[in-house]
């Protein structure tokens, strides 16, 4: 049985459906028939949402989420353009705990945003335990503190023969200077890889599946956004992506799924600092072919 049907009381054969998604739906004599699997339907939905008389009932969804759109655009340019541009990463934040409600929202959102295949692989780890976070961050700043001199023997060796350096230790080398001042800030009493943050929000994924990276991105960056109509702020954390992934006390604590991978970091809580003035850019450089 295909995964839709139509309802023929319903259906006008408009030829919608067919015209998203000729995999799916087909016109045969002068009827439109349905065929959609596993092999032809990544469940995008967009039969059901563009049907104009909602005669298309998908098996394998929710129809309840099926939400009618009332029409008009809920944002304007302007406005939205404000909100990118007065968001800003905080690294102050009130000693407040943020409520469970608020995160479980700014969780079920992450739902929504896109996929690669529309896999829909991405979750979510919610750090919220202090010393947990204290913990994590001490071991994050301790393998910085160890491979900070391998990282330089390595790249010194591998310029001594001509040989090219990985591109993993390229990328750590362009923060060397970034990952000793982590280590030098320890030492004067500073939390400088989660800014004493109540909230830490990983986003993971299994590695083997379409874009895992691009995805997790996705979803925090939207979180990035959202939490700002909930008064909270937020910023990345890509220091501690290198680690989660890698550092054997660090993989042990966050006992991820089995093959996930770490591939965003948010901290985020209610912030001690108000920005009163958006920041310059650079010019975006753009090519026209
Ligand atoms: C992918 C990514 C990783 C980042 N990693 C860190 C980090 O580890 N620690 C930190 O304090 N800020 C981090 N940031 C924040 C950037 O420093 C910040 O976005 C940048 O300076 C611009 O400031 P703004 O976010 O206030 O516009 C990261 C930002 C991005 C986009």
């Amino acid at each position: 049985m295909s995964w839709t049907t139509i309802d023929r009381e319903l259906c006008t054969q408009c030829g919608i459906c067919v015209t998203r998604c000729p995999m799916n739906y087909r016109e045969v004599e002068g009827a439109i028939e349905s065929c959609a699997s596993g092999a032809t339907c990544n469940l995008c939905g967009h039969c059901v949402a563009l049907c104009p008389t909602g005669a298309i009932t998908h098996h394998e969804m929710d129809m309840e989420n099926f939400v009618d759109i009332p029409g008009g655009m809920p944002v304007d340019f302007e406005g939205f353009k404000r909100f990118v541009r007065e968001r800003r990463s905080h690294r102050i934040f009130e000693d407040r705990e943020v409520p469970g409600e608020h995160l479980e929202k700014l969780a079920d959102l992450c739902r929504y945003s896109p996929t690669g295949s529309n896999r829909q692989t991405v979750q979510i780890t919610f750090l919220r335990d202090r010393d947990r976070i204290r913990r994590l961050s001490d071991h994050t700043v301790d393998f910085f503190e160890r491979h900070i001199d391998e990282l330089e023997r390595k790249a010194r060796e591998n310029e001594a023969a001509g040989r090219d350096l990985p591109q993993t230790t390229r990328s750590a080398l362009t923060l060397i200077d970034t990952l000793k001042r982590v280590v030098a800030a320890r030492k004067f009493g500073m939390e400088v890889i989660f800014h004493r943050a109540p909230v830490v929000m990983l986003f993971h994924s299994p590695v083997e599946t379409s874009t895992p990276k691009d995805d997790c991105v996705i979803a925090s960056t939207i979180v990035t956004l959202a939490a700002r109509a909930l008064s909270l702020e937020t910023c990345y954390i890509g220091l501690f992506e290198f680690v989660a992934n890698r550092y054997g006390p660090v993989v042990e604590e966050l006992n991820l799924p089995v093959g996930h991978k770490v591939f965003s970091i948010l901290v985020l809580g209610y912030p001690r600092l108000k920005f009163l003035r958006t920041v310059d850019r650079k010019p975006m450089k753009v090519r026209w072919l």
